[in-house]
């Protein structure tokens, strides 16, 4: 008998974990503090609340319940991670990396650290790039975080972006398998002459954090709203269809599209143009606005806590963010 094939390895999503902040903003509350209404925000976008961490909240404090409770799914021990991966663009500092400050809370000593910059798209990214590590051989184990805290870089006078946002975290553990299930391919993509659509000017080497910086409120997020939406409407369609005939499937086998909450009328606009229903897309914006990188991982826990994502499944997580940045994800859900 011929000796049979190795069996392809894949990194796999052995648990999830989330967290969004108590406190919580309806959008009530912000028309006491802009000039907008509940009317207005729910129509335009889809959002009633947002939660918004505490004073005392950085973006690591909410990194951390989502990765406990990630590791705690998979059953896998901190101190067994090889890679812990932080997409965020709201870091607790601009370094150390705040994958580090997480490497040392959770007792993770043998695993190396970084943080990656995608905007909204980080966790998308970080969950194609740590995937790669593990199909290729270089680490069996990875805790991949996609956290943000933008509460803290919004203008809160602005009311184009003020509504839009929230703070939350979502982590996965990846492992390995040769199962056939898991992560079966990924695209990113980035747009760096759009970049000045979704920015923060100050904070960086360019324009350093001064006082004329902040009196200009440079170290505030501007975002033109518009340009934002028609990127993504463009981009995302093409994005997950590409990315699904990369996996070898077709659209009708997709199960599910885990898609970046941004606005309600970014995800009908990709169902419109995909000929897909909107029951194949996870929509949770309504209970926390955009909450950029921890979107994906977010809307991927609750619908596996909801019960609608099951062994074999297949699913595509996509994602796109300033930058502008964009990453499309396809697998099949189990170990
Ligand atoms: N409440 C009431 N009115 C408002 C508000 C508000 N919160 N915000 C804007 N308006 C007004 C505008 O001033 C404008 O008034 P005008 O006609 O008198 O000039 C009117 O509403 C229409 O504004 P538009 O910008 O045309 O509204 P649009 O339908 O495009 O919706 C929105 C704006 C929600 C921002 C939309 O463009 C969008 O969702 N874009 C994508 C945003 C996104 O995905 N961003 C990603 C990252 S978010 C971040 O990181 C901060």
């Amino acid at each position: 008998m011929a000796p049979r094939p190795p069996a392809e390895l894949r990194a796999t999503v052995l648990g999830v974990g989330a967290y969004a902040p108590p406190k919580v903003m309806t959008n009530d509350d912000l028309a006491r503090l802009v000039d907008t209404s509940d009317e207005w925000i729910t129509t335009r976008t889809g959002i009633k609340r947002r939660h918004i961490a505490g004073p005392d909240q950085a973006t690591s404090d909410l990194a951390i319940v989502a990765a406990q409770q990630a590791l705690d799914a998979a059953a896998v021990r901190a101190q067994d991670l090889d890679l812990i991966l932080v997409g965020t663009a709201t870091p607790d500092m601009l370094f150390p990396a705040t994958a580090c400050v997480l490497q040392d809370r959770l007792g993770a000593a043998r695993a190396g650290a970084f943080d990656l910059l995608a905007a909204c798209s980080s966790f998308v990214y970080g969950l194609i790039s740590a995937g790669q590590m593990i199909a290729s051989g270089v680490i069996r184990t990875a805790l991949v975080v996609g956290a943000d805290t933008l509460s803290r870089l919004v203008d809160w006078e602005d009311r184009g972006t003020c509504v839009l946002i929230g703070d939350g975290a979502g982590a996965v553990v990846l492992g390995s398998s040769e199962s056939g299930r898991g992560i079966y391919t990924g695209r990113v993509g980035a747009d760096g002459s759009a970049g000045d659509v979704l920015k923060v000017p100050a904070g960086g080497s360019r324009i350093p954090a001064t006082a004329e910086a902040i009196e200009r409120k440079l170290h505030r997020g501007y975002m033109d709203g518009q340009a934002v939406f028609k990127l993504a409407v463009r981009t995302i369609p093409g994005l997950i269809r590409e990315t699904v005939a990369q996996a070898g499937w077709t659209m009708d086998q997709v199960d599910l599209i885990v898609p970046h909450q941004a606005n309600l009328r970014i995800i009908e606009a990709m169902a419109s143009q995909l000929h897909l229903p909107m029951e194949k897309f996870v929509v949770n914006i309504q209970e926390y606005g955009n909450t950029s990188a921890a979107s994906v991982p977010l809307a991927l826990f609750e619908a596996v806590q909801a019960g609608r994502i099951h062994a074999g499944d297949r699913l595509v997580l996509a994602a796109f963010g300033g930058g502008f940045t964009y990453a499309a994800c396809a697998l099949v859900w189990g170990t």
